[in-house]
């Protein structure tokens, strides 16, 4: 599994580098995750070297890949030692002010925290009523031991034994995983995601604003949930997961060869992709240029790219050993002057004939980019639409569990 150990700025820091050392000796991928302040009491050269892994405290680096989401999101367990009293205030507060905060406040992963500081700190009602909440929020704060403080008293704020952490941690992982019930195991599903880009020339393409992050939702739940997943994807804001098959398409027409390569005989397949209903005509093998004698321009003829989620529905109709049993598309939709969300998200379901229609209404703050979503699920059956809301992680695994249950 891969372990994000998070250090905060206290001297016990120097103590809890052992914890990297722990994990990866048991086989972890571990990564080292200080506060800018931790890396007064430890260097990162030594972090690097422990877990092997490149170390950074700060949101402003690696911003193309979005580092906090990514790491949040391949992260199966967060340590955190020494929890400080600073560091566990923020977190109460769901402050992001830093790579490890912004982190935490991102993943779904358990989070440990180990806390250390002098007694006084400790006891104070401030961080108590910071544990208590940090405790609410389902995370595991240790407590601390007894002992020997950094100055020449002892007392209650000691940070416990890596060894101790270690075995607690991985305990904490073995619940979780027990809770995550492994319902889809021996289940088959292929999500696509992502927006299609149409090219236009070497240089241009016409695009969507698709962030792909619920088809990747989708991906990871269902491989949480214990299922073979292959995610087909086009362009999107967030890396693909681990532990998935991964297919990537560029254009509708490549994401429909990938599609039909790889339905037969799966379970489910959820068309999350934003794909172009529309491509260029013609493409252009050299870069389109402007004249420099006039001001025209020209003019883009566009025809239909093939429809895929239809195109699945009729090959399961004419040769279902090709095809996946249950089909789900997906519907962005932001209404009509004259149709509601719902009503637009019914018709489309008649026409394109598919098993489930999931709708989400969509606009400037709502759908793209969000992290947030609200799923109308429609059934081609009698069954009464389901409505999901949540982070897109939990709506994804309430869409996998209604689509696929036995
Ligand atoms: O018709 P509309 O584009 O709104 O339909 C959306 C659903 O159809 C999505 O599930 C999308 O992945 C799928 N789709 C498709 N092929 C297209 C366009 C959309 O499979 N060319």
């Amino acid at each position: 599994m891969r372990v994000i150990v998070g250090f905060g700025g206290g001297i016990a820091a120097y103590k809890a580098t052992s914890l990297l050392r722990l994990f990866s000796k048991d086989g972890h991928d571990v990564v080292a995750m200080p506060t800018p302040s931790a890396l007064e009491f430890v260097g990162q050269p030594t972090l690097e070297a422990l877990s092997g892994n490149p170390v950074s405290s700060s949101v402003f680096e690696r911003v193309e890949e979005v580092n906090h989401v990514r790491q949040a999101e391949l992260a199966d367990l967060v340590v955190v030692a020494p929890a400080t009293a600073d560091l566990m205030a923020r977190l109460a507060m769901g402050r992001a002010n830093d790579l490890l905060s912004a982190t935490i406040l991102t993943t779904h992963a358990p989070v440990v925290l180990a806390p250390a500081m002098h007694t006084q700190m400790w006891e104070h009602p401030a961080t108590q009523a910071n544990v208590a909440t940090l405790r609410e929020f389902g995370y595991h704060v240790l407590d601390p031991a007894v002992g020997r403080l950094t100055g020449p008293d002892s007392g209650s704020g000691r940070m416990p034994e890596p060894e101790e952490i270690f075995g607690f941690a991985m305990s904490v992982k073995d619940s979780s995983q027990k809770d995550e019930k492994k319902t889809l195991q021996g289940r088959s599903v292929v999500i696509t995601a992502g927006g299609t880009r149409e090219p236009l020339d070497p240089v241009r393409y016409l695009g969507n604003r698709s962030s792909g992050k619920q088809g990747v939702a989708l991906a990871e739940a269902a491989r949480a949930l214990g299922a073979d997943v292959t995610l087909i994807h086009a362009h999107m804001e967030v890396p693909a997961p681990d532990g998935v098959r991964c297919v990537f398409a560029s254009s509708a027409e490549e994401l429909r060869n990938a599609v039909l390569e790889n339905v037969a005989d799966k379970d489910v397949l959820i068309m999350a992709a934003a794909v172009a209903d529309f491509r260029p005509a013609s493409y252009e093998e050299y870069k389109i240029k402007k004249s420099e004698t006039d001001d025209a321009a020209p003019t883009i003829s566009l025809v239909r790219n093939p429809d895929i989620l239809r195109e699945v529905v009729s090959l399961r109709e004419q040769q279902p050993e090709l095809a996946p049993e249950t089909i789900v598309g997906f519907a962005a939709e932001t209404g009509s002057a004259t149709q509601s969300v719902l009503e637009l998200g019914e018709a489309k379901l008649r026409r394109k004939k598919c098993d489930y229609l999931a709708i989400n209404e969509v606009g400037e703050q709502r759908g793209f980019g969000a992290d947030d979503n609200h799923l109308t699920v429609l059934a081609a059956t009698a069954e009464p639409a389901q409505v999901y809301q949540g982070s897109k992680y939990d709506v994804a695994k309430a869409l996998l569990l209604h689509v696929m249950r036995p």
